[in-house]
């Protein structure tokens, strides 16, 4: 059982700006519903019971979101609107909050999920990347992997070989239904290990945490969740799953832009 996910949202979103200065990337609207509305559709439809939130300073508007809006549902219903009031719903998962005092990576924000994942499997997903689910949400083809094998998954995806550099990049064995990983490089210049990129949905074994804590600064100064994820490797197996719905990068402006026109499109 995966019951427990944390969802990074602390980063100054750097690709985005100006417009992050003001509004983290969690925020921005795909339609009505901001990107982190779907993240944790996502977590929820693949049986997510409680899921932290990693946030940061200004980051109240996410909170915002999530909590339950009384007086605007008292508003709607003195005005006659009640039909308006299931549009505020949100999935039906506990949603709790942390908050990362300095931006310093992914595996440190990661890391301070420690208490809160105790001793048992848990997800990552970062919001970073939407994936349209075709036909069951990616999440839940990692935990269908996790279930088989009972060790860490990683939701991967073939891309162009001119932005694997954007991206950690696997080397494995692949086997019926998911690939045995044999290594992971994080944002190679040159030289990728192969086209499978990995995409921002994880499912980790607790021993996750205990070389998170080993990890030194990597690319960028930042402590990387793909140098744990090494460490990891090296004592324990580690698979892949190459999801099956479309992904779309937020933090690239055309792929957001593109996601927001397939849901126009469908709406
Ligand atoms: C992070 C991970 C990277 C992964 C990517 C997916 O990078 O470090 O391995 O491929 O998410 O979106 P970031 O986008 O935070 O730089």
């Amino acid at each position: 059982m995966v019951r427990k996910a944390i969802i990074p949202a602390a980063g100054y979103g750097i690709r985005s700006l100006p417009i992050t200065k003001v509004i983290p990337k969690e925020m921005f609207p795909v339609g009505l519903k901001p990107v982190i509305h779907y993240i944790v559709e996502e977590a929820f439809s693949s049986g997510i019971e409680q899921i932290l939130i990693i946030t940061s300073k200004s980051r109240d508007l996410i909170m915002d979101y999530f909590d339950s809006s009384i007086e605007l549902e008292a508003f709607l219903k003195s005005k006659n609107k009640e039909h308006l009031i299931k549009k505020l719903e949100i999935p039906k998962v506990e949603i709790l909050y942390k908050r990362q005092a300095v931006a310093n990576g992914l595996g440190d924000a990661i890391r301070l999920g420690k208490e809160f994942v105790g001793n048992e499997p848990f997800a990552v997903l970062l919001p970073d990347d939407i994936v349209i689910p075709e036909p069951v949400p990616a999440l839940k083809e990692l935990i269908e992997v996790h279930k088989e094998t009972k060790g860490s998954v990683i939701g991967l995806k073939q891309i162009k070989q001119d932005c694997l550099k954007d991206y950690g990049v696997i080397q494995g064995w692949p086997k019926e239904r998911f690939i045995e990983i044999q290594d992971i490089v994080e944002k190679p210049e040159t030289n990728a290990p192969s086209d499978l990129a990995v995409i921002g949905r994880y499912i980790f074994t607790p021993k996750l945490f205990t070389y998170l804590e080993l990890t030194n600064e990597g690319v960028g100064g930042e402590l990387q969740l793909t140098d744990a994820i090494k460490s990891l490797l090296a004592n324990e197996s580690v698979f892949g799953k190459i999801i099956s719905g479309d992904r779309y990068d937020i933090g690239k402006l055309k792929e957001y832009v593109e996601l927001v026109n397939r849901l126009i499109k469908t709406d």
